[in-house]
């Protein structure tokens, strides 16, 4: 008999969603791994080996020990893909996160952005389009492809301190809604809007000044950011809007960082802006949208801290957002995307320098580099369950920096050569911020979805990397 019941706080959740005792049954899945719906692309006879009942993103099976996401053991997955490093997505754990904040903003007038600069998978943007999200993007190119994956362009709000004139005439083209971030940004988005002949819809992104507790390099809303403008200014661009015909001023925007696990930071700024837009409607402006930027923090940690959920977070705003008659727009990625998948990485070697022990895995800070840039915690397990003995690791790659780790100080059961070790919580700002360095191509990515693995994207290639120099 196996059980599910798990080590971290996804286990937990869905411990309440697979009954506990239930059978783990072998189940052949035929045409398991996709590259499209309906298209195999490795092994027709796939066994996995699967708890029964329907699991939601990543769990540890309490009685075999293995890795699964949803119902499909990890170690069967890296069996079947021809790569021995790839990211690895449970749709179903996407989609619970989308629908928690949807829940979340029911009574109210709402849009749900996704903020693409997290993941720009084309196939997971895709889903979320067609769930009804609309998009948060910060470059032309991010709105480009949030154009391909089906975003309503009138659902999308363009962010950015340096938006470039292409940009932000594609943006007043597409009826895109666009946050001003300064002086000149402003000047800028009106003469896209002159050059396109159509009038542009402007936020105003207010710094509110409030502190997030958060890494610096994820703090966005302090007096001192280089993002959005100074609440001493206001008054300069409300004369500024007023004289140009192009702009329609219709909301104010502020994002105070990344990472955030407690509401009243929001709080406090939702009250600091709506004293704002008070101020600004009694100049004559007629403001629809209160956007409050990002969304909230996960747990890394996996040591079950309580964290608040995206309900506690828009009801901490709901009082707020209905007196003054406002749509609210939220903007969260991380939290909609970083708990899906884990990075699946596959051992080199284990070594030691005499007091020091290591792991080396085949990815690195170029695949992932959010432990090298901000010190971050991401959790790390092997994926099968072992009794080699448990030892205390640094997990790094091969990159020639001694800042590429994966993790420090981790205890680990010794893993041989060949073994699968996860980085969890790899959903956002991982492969969306990584890099060629050392010449390492980004991985593939594959997804569980409806009990399948199915690509959706390719591995880059050296060939591509050479053509960028063809005919020079
Ligand atoms: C303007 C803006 N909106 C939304 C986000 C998404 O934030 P998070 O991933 O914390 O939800 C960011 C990320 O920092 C951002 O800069």
């Amino acid at each position: 008999m196996q059980t599910i019941s798990g080590r971290s706080v996804q286990s937990r959740c869905l411990a309440r969603v697979a009954a506990p005792g239930r059978k783990v049954c072998v189940v052949r899945a035929g045409a398991a791994v996709q590259d499209k719906p309906g298209e195999k692309v490795v092994g027709s006879a796939w066994q996995f080996t699967q708890p029964a009942g329907k699991g939601l993103g990543w769990y540890t099976g309490a009685e075999d020990g293995y890795l699964y996401v949803d119902q499909l053991r990890v170690e069967d997955i890296r069996r079947q893909v021809p790569e021995a490093l790839f990211y690895l997505y449970s749709k179903n754990r996407v989609m619970h996160n989308y629908e928690s904040y949807k829940k979340a903003l029911e009574g109210l007038d709402s849009l749900p952005c996704y903020a693409v600069k997290a993941n720009n998978n084309l196939i997971i943007m895709k889903q979320l389009a067609a769930a009804g999200s609309g998009a948060v993007l910060v470059s032309g190119n991010e709105l480009k492809m949030a154009i391909a994956a089906g975003f309503d362009p009138s659902r999308t709000i363009f962010n950015g301190n340096g938006k470039l004139p292409w940009e932000l005439e594609l943006a007043v083209e597409k009826g895109v809604l666009i946050n001003i971030d300064s002086e000149f940004d402003l000047q800028n988005i009106a003469a896209a809007a002159r050059k396109t002949g159509k009038k542009a819809k402007v936020l105003l992104r207010i710094n509110p000044d409030v502190d997030p507790q958060v890494h610096p390099y994820v703090s966005t809303g302090l007096a001192g950011s280089k993002f959005g403008i100074r609440n001493s200014h206001i008054k300069w661009f409300l004369d500024a809007i007023r004289a140009e015909p192009m702009l329609e001023l219709v909301g104010v925007h502020s994002h105070l960082g990344s990472t955030i696990t407690k509401v009243n930071i929001f709080r406090d700024a939702a009250v600091i802006m709506c004293e704002f837009i008070k101020m600004i409607r009694a100049e004559g402006f007629e403001l629809k949208y209160l956007n409050i930027g990002g969304g909230l923090g996960i747990d890394y940690s996996h040591e079950g801290q309580v964290l608040p959920t995206p309900t506690d977070l828009i009801d901490t705003v709901r009082d707020i957002v209905k007196e003054l008659g406002l749509t609210l727009v939220i903007e969260p990625g991380r939290s909609m995307i970083a708990t899906s998948c884990a990075l699946v990485n596959t051992v080199t070697g284990v070594k030691t320098n005499g007091n020091k022990n290591f792991i080396v895995v085949d990815g690195s800070m170029a695949t992932l580099i959010r432990p090298s840039l901000y010190g971050a915690y991401q959790h790390i397990e092997l994926t099968a369950p072992s009794t080699a003995e448990k030892q205390t690791f640094d997990v790094v790659g091969p990159i020639c920096e001694s800042g590429d780790y994966l993790g420090k100080d981790r205890v680990l059961p010794t893993p041989k050569a060949g073994d699968g070790l996860v980085v969890h919580d790899a959903g956002a700002y991982c492969m969306s911020m990584a890099s060629n360095y050392n010449l390492k191509m980004r991985p593939a990515e594959y997804l569980v979805e409806d009990g399948k693995v199915r690509k959706i994207r390719h591995e880059e290639t050296l060939e591509q990397h050479m053509a960028v120099f063809e005919g020079l």
